[in-house]
C-alpha cells in the first residue's frame, strides 16, 4: 500500500505527517507493508528541507523529518501510488484538477481517509507560530491511530 500525503508547500503539514505516519506505522504490526511519501502542489520549496518550525516541533515528539526534502506532485504520482491523502479542500481540489487521464490513485482529505473528522483540514501553520505548529502536530498524531486502524481493516489485519 502506497500513500502520497500532499500539502502546499511539502515544508510544513505534509512532511510532518510523513514523519508521524511512519514511525508511528513502524513501530506497528504493519511495519514494513506501507510505503509512504509527501509532495507538494506548489513549486517554491522544491529541494528544500521542511521548516524550521516543523522540524522543531516534530523533534519535540520525538520524530525525525529533518532529513526530508520538498517535492512537487507529479503525474506518475498518480500511477504510483493508491491514495494521494490531502492536507485541506484546496490541495484536494488541485490533486483532482491535475489527474492526469487513467489515473490510478485515489484522493481524499487526510483526516476524511484516517476518520478522524469529517470535512476535516489540517490547517496551514505557515504563518503562525509555534502553537498552529503544535495543533498540526497533534492532528497529525490523532490522524495516524485512524491511519493504522483503516490499514489493519484494508489489509485484512487483526490487532
Ligand atoms: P505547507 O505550508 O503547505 O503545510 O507546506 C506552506 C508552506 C509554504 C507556503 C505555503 C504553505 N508558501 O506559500 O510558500
Amino acid at each position: 500500500m502506497r500513500l502520497l500525503v500532499v500539502c502546499l508547500g511539502n515544508i510544513c503539514r505534509s512532511p510532518v505527517a510523513e514523519g508521524v505516519l511512519r514511525a508511528r506505522i513502524e513501530a506497528s504490526s504493519l511495519a514494513g507493508r506501507i510505503e509512504l511519501d509527501s509532495a507538494g502542489t506548489g513549486d517554491w520549496h522544491v529541494g528544500d528541507p521542511p521548516d524550521r518550525r516543523a522540524i522543531a516541533n516534530a523533534a519535540e515528539h520525538g520524530v525525525d523529518i529533518s532529513g526530508l526534502r520538498a517535492r512537487q506532485l507529479a503525474a506518475l504520482d498518480y500511477r504510483d501510488f493508491d491514495w494521494l491523502l490531502c492536507a485541506d479542500k484546496a490541495n484536494l481540489r488541485d490533486v483532482r484538477a491535475r489527474a492526469p487521464k487513467g489515473a490510478r490513485a485515489r484522493s481524499a482529505l487526510l483526516l476524511d481517509w484516517c476518520n478522524t473528522v469529517t470535512d476535516g483540514e489540517v490547517p496551514d501553520p505557515y504563518t503562525g507560530g509555534p502553537a498552529q505548529f503544535e495543533h498540526v502536530f497533534q492532528l497529525l498524531d490523532r490522524a495516524a491511530d485512524g491511519a493504522i486502524a483503516r490499514l489493519r481493516e484494508e489489509l485484512g489485519l487483526r490487532g
